[in-house]
């Protein structure tokens, strides 16, 4: 195994990472610092970006380092829930037993979304993930449910975060609405080129080793293939570390990443 070759504890590229360990890219900063604003101005935010490019990563360390007392988090993703599910997912978390139809549990989520916000002082901190996955029906009622009081007030904080089609389905007029009241937007863009190695590096030295492995043709390689964007660098890197492995070589040159990148593409 290739662990023991390297003498590292375990996989640094594997994708069990806690948050506290997580690399603070650029991309990763400029996102937090659109969330801080959006809860000063609290509303909807939109987060988009390509597949791996590190949306939900950065999003599930966002809540999980938000004060309980002051926030209350639920995190929902269209790949796992149907439209439905997702609303009476919603109720239940802000504490109400979903009713059957869909216009009642819009009420639902509505009057306790105020009265947490009005009655408590938390503001509940929804994230729907994969939201290119989205109908325009959707969509439209998600505009209906988070309009308080004529659009007055925000009583709480949306985020949609999805690959860049979404951007398409808000683009069209039927969306408008929706649309003009995103507050902040962001695009994930992954890791830089001058961020790569340090990417790297650091990741192994979590893992307890210590050394520079990487020749700098093959940070270029794994950057060019990769484009930076953190679940493909994880695989890639992690095959290279295989194939160095089986050809007995500590070195991750140019020649292991374009093999490891071939056996990728079998
Ligand atoms: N800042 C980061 N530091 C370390 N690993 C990261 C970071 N961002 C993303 N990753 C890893 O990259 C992979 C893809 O991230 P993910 O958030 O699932 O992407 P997306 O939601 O955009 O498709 C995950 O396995 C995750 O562990
Ligand atoms: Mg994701």
């Amino acid at each position: 195994m290739f662990t023991q070759f390297f003498g590292l504890k375990f996989n640094p590229f594997s994708k069990e990472i806690p948050t506290e360990q997580l690399f603070l890219s650029q991309d990763l900063m400029e996102l937090n610092s659109r969330l801080k604003y959006l809860q000063q101005t609290r509303g909807i935010g939109l987060v988009a970006g390509e597949p791996g490019a590190g949306k939900s990563t950065a999003l599930r360390k966002y809540v999980t380092e938000l004060n309980p007392v002051l926030y209350k988090s639920c995190y929902f993703s269209l790949a796992t829930v149907t439209v439905l599910e997702f609303y009476q997912g919603l109720a239940l978390e802000l504490g109400e037993e979903p009713k059957h139809k869909k216009v009642a549990i819009f009420h639902q989520i509505q009057q306790a979304i105020s009265s947490m916000y009005d009655e408590r002082r938390i503001t509940p901190v929804i994230v729907l993930d994969e939201i290119h996955l989205a109908s325009n029906k959707l969509l439209e009622d998600l505009r209906l449910i988070f309009n308080f009081r004529m659009d007055s007030q925000n009583p709480f904080i949306l985020i949609l975060s999805g690959q860049p089609l979404i951007r398409n389905k808000l683009s069209l007029n039927i969306n408008n609405p929706l649309r003009q009241r995103l507050a902040v937007k962001y695009i994930m863009q992954g890791l830089k080129e001058n961020e790569l190695k340090d990417y790297c590096i650091t990741r192994l030295k979590l893992a307890g080793l210590h050394e520079d492995i990487f020749t700098g043709p093959a940070l270029e390689a794994i950057n060019s293939v990769t484009g930076g964007l953190p679940r493909l660098v994880n695989n890639l890197v992690t095959n290279c570390l295989l194939v160095a492995c089986e050809k007995k070589q500590r070195q991750i040159d140019e020649e292991v990443v374009y093999q490891a990148q071939n056996e990728l593409n079998l």
